[in-house]
């Protein structure tokens, strides 16, 4: 199968600093004889929304997991802004700006979307209290997290003070997207982060990616959804089992096309 490799959109180069913010290159991933990544390479630039689309299995969150921190790759390398990194945990990708939602949602049901929001970055207070009590801010943080909101424009989540046990299952979802997107500074990753939700919902998360992309912050979004895929994204790379079988863009293939190379009926 041949690998197409799609240029970038307009204004995009791959000389020096325009090269991959963040690139994988031969990543070999496998689970005792269960291949889940068979030397996969990908390159995210600057300033984009990169898809990946691939068949349930096809190794898409296996992928963004070992781009990120949640795995470590049997072979292969990592590069962000062209340097090697190895992430051994999910808090060093996070550390290097690298946000992700994974697939199975890591939220604490019992604390406040607040809390939520600055889990694992808790806002001490001021003075011997926060540093050495370790007291939270917590009317500073539902303030920031309020505003964190009302910037990224998500309506869903009226109240910050509220437990997240007790929101649905897309609110929830909202909860995950907002933290990502209020603290990924280089790259948000994004896995099906719309399989839970309804149309307005969808349309929100959709809104938010285009306005990280805006902010100048990548993204990378695993979607089942062929509309959503070709409505938000720039290039969109096809996993089919556990490699890339290409990477297209809306402009030069259609989602009929898409969806053949993903099942393997048809060649990039
Ligand atoms: N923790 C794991 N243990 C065993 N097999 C796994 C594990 N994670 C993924 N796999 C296998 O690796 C392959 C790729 O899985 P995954 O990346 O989750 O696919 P996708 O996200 O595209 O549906 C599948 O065959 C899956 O069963
Ligand atoms: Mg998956």
């Amino acid at each position: 199968m041949t690998t197409i490799d799609a240029t970038p959109a307009d204004g995009r180069t791959r000389e020096g600093d325009a090269g991959p913010v963040l690139q994988a290159r031969g990543l070999v991933k496998t689970y005792g004889h269960v291949v889940g990544l068979d030397g996969v390479d990908l390159e995210l630039y600057r300033g984009e929304v990169l898809a990946i689309i691939g068949d349930n299995g096809a190794g898409k969150s296996t992928l963004v997991k070992c781009l990120t921190g949640a795995e470590i790759p049997d072979r292969g390398e990592v590069l962000v802004d062209g340097e090697p990194v190895h992430f051994k945990r999910p808090q060093d990708a996070r550390a290097a700006g690298i946000e992700t939602v994974y697939q199975t949602l890591a939220v604490a049901p019992s604390l406040d979307v607040a809390a939520n929001l600055f889990l694992g970055r808790e806002v001490r207070r001021k003075g011997v209290l926060g540093s050495v009590l370790r007291i939270t801010d917590r009317s500073g943080m539902r303030d920031r997290a309020r505003r964190e909101l009302r910037e990224l424009g998500i309506s869903t989540l009226q109240d910050v003070t509220v437990p997240v046990e007790n929101l649905s299952g897309g609110q929830r979802q909202a909860v995950a997207v907002a933290r990502a997107a209020a603290f990924g500074s280089k790259v948000v990753v994004l896995d099906e982060p719309t399989a839970a939700l309804g149309v307005r919902e969808s349309g929100q998360v959709l809104e938010l990616v285009r306005t990280l992309r805006d902010k100048g912050v990548p993204v990378i979004i695993i979607s089942h959804n062929m509309p959503h895929v070709f409505e938000i994204a720039d290039r969109i790379h096809i996993q089919r089992l556990g490699r890339r079988a290409a990477t297209i863009t809306p402009q030069t293939h259609t989602m009929t096309q898409a969806v053949a190379i993903m099942t393997g009926a048809a060649d990039a």
